[in-house]
């Protein structure tokens, strides 16, 4: 079997994206309410954040609340909540310690005061950090951030700033929350679900994707080497054929 050894630092994704699923089945086979599931998987949040600082991944983004989590049952909702709040008070030393910056993507306002707060903190105490960039997608979708650029750039025209001819890819990658990273070159998801669930829809365009049936509390950095591995097997075409690459 390959192990990190066997991963080529040369031929890194420069940007991981991290579906996290699989919390709430992970405590149901242990007889355990959901929230033993999402507190289980901090650990793996740390586990893949060391791991891709430890191998020089530059961007890591993790979905760790989607825009439809907020229709989950209230009593989740707030533990979920609750759980952010007292994790990113309790890794941001490690956060500085590995020198990874923390950002967040998604709807702010939506969150909880406290956790604007401490996310607001850490982001703030992170921000000179250039290892990595760890980023959160918190009350995030991918179909809201293309409404709310679609809203900036209508504006922008109404107020006669840009014109038609503007509108091309760049103008629209540009006005996205995301403009600021490149593109996710690899994209996980966990649990053995194969599906994207409104996360980076503009941003994976070409990015190659890859499931795990593991569910995410046991995810650990074995797992991303794994991953890792098998990104690194691809021929990433780009629409052109593989003699244009010899
Ligand atoms: C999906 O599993 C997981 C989530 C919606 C939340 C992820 C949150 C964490 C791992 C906790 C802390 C995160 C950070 C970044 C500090 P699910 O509940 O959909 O599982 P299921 O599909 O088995 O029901």
């Amino acid at each position: 079997m390959k192990t990190k050894e066997d991963i080529n630092l040369g031929h890194l994704p420069q940007h991981i994206a991290i579906i996290m699923d699989g919390n709430g089945r992970w405590a149901k086979e242990k007889g355990k309410f959901r929230i033993f599931g999402h507190k289980n998987g901090v650990k793996a949040v740390r586990e893949v954040s060391e791991g891709c600082a430890e191998l020089g991944v530059k961007y890591l983004t993790l979905y760790a609340f989607s825009t439809e989590n907020w229709n989950r049952p209230k009593v989740e909702i707030n533990a979920l909540m609750a759980l952010l709040v007292k994790t990113i008070k309790k890794e941001t030393s490690t956060l500085m310690k590995n020198g990874i910056r923390l950002e967040a993507i998604g709807d702010k306002k939506t969150l909880p005061e406290d956790c604007r707060n401490e996310l607001k903190e850490a982001i703030e105490l992170t921000k000179e950090n250039t290892k990595m960039t760890l980023i959160l997608a918190l009350s995030y979708s991918a179909k809201w951030d293309i409404v709310n650029a679609t809203r900036d750039i209508v504006k922008r025209a109404i107020d006669g700033k840009i014109a038609l001819k503007d509108v091309n890819e760049n103008l629209i990658n540009n006005t996205l929350t995301t403009h600021k990273y490149p593109h996710p070159e690899l994209m996980i998801r966990t649990s053995g679900e194969y599906r994207i669930s409104n996360f980076l829809l503009w941003e994976i365009a070409y990015s190659e994707l890859y499931f795990t049936n593991v569910l995410w509390p046991d995810y650990r950095k074995e797992d991303l080497h794994e991953a890792i591995l098998d990104y690194q097997k691809r021929e990433r075409r780009f629409g052109k054929t593989s003699e244009q690459f010899i």
